[in-house]
């Protein structure tokens, strides 16, 4: 039996929002990856518009389709961003950072006139659930008081500064900083977790995109479907 890739499903739905002259941000992951490749094979598309990514790997595959990209501290107003998440909920606050790129992803996301997540069904939940952690991004000074900062807060929960797999140490983001994975056993109020975290000193961002999607492309057995917050 062919099997399908929702993911792929996604993309081309993604597709179908991009116009001639667009300003397009895209982030991290499979789903976006399929976009990137969708885009290059649409007839005209891939000369007429620009793009601006949070992503290594993301910023290799578009020079490898020879788009034009654009150096994000040169834009200001996106007209598309799409992303991909790991979770989202009803009102569209999805958790991300599978990656490690988010800061800038929600940058971004802050840029663009629409946002819209992409990615396949299983990631759509009722209500956010811990099983995904919340990670801020943090300067690697502040990690001992970050740490001691997370356990005065959150007594129950379980950060965990994120390792390399090749066991060389801890993983550095492309700005230089550390990733810290927070894992809930529940969520304390999701409206309340962003300023929380923010107010540390040291944290740059984190991987909770509370309420800032306009709309989400969802790709399952039952078809492709859009939803809005
Ligand atoms: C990057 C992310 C990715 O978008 C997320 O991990 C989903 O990736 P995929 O499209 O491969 O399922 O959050 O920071």
């Amino acid at each position: 039996m062919e099997t399908i890739d929702y993911k792929l499903e996604a993309a081309r739905k993604a597709l179908t929002y991009v116009r001639e002259g667009h300003t397009v941000g895209l982030g991290a992951g499979s789903t976006i990856a399929h976009l990137v490749r969708e885009l290059a094979a649409a007839p005209g598309l891939r000369e007429s518009i620009s793009v601006v990514t949070a992503s290594f790997n993301t910023r290799l595959l578009l020079q490898e389709h020879g788009f034009m990209i654009r150096e994000t501290a040169t834009v200001a107003q996106l007209d598309l961003h799409f992303d991909g998440c790991d979770q989202f909920d009803r009102s569209l606050t999805a958790l991300k950072s599978g990656g490690g790129v988010h800061t800038l992803e929600k940058l971004l996301a802050a840029m663009a006139q629409r946002f819209i997540l992409a990615g396949d069904g299983p990631k759509y939940v009722e209500k956010l659930l811990p099983t995904v952690p919340v990670v801020i991004e943090l300067i690697p000074d502040a990690l001992s008081f970050v740490q001691q900062a997370l356990r005065r807060l959150y007594p129950d929960a379980r950060p965990q500064l994120r390792l390399s797999n090749k066991k060389d140490g801890a993983v550095i983001t492309e700005r230089g900083n550390l990733l810290m994975d927070i894992f809930f056993t529940a969520f304390p109020p999701v409206a309340e977790i962003n300023p929380q975290l923010k107010a540390i000193p040291g944290v740059l961002e984190t991987s909770l995109f509370y309420r800032m999607a306009h709309e989400a492309i969802i790709a399952g057995k039952n078809g492709v479907t859009v939803v809005f917050p």
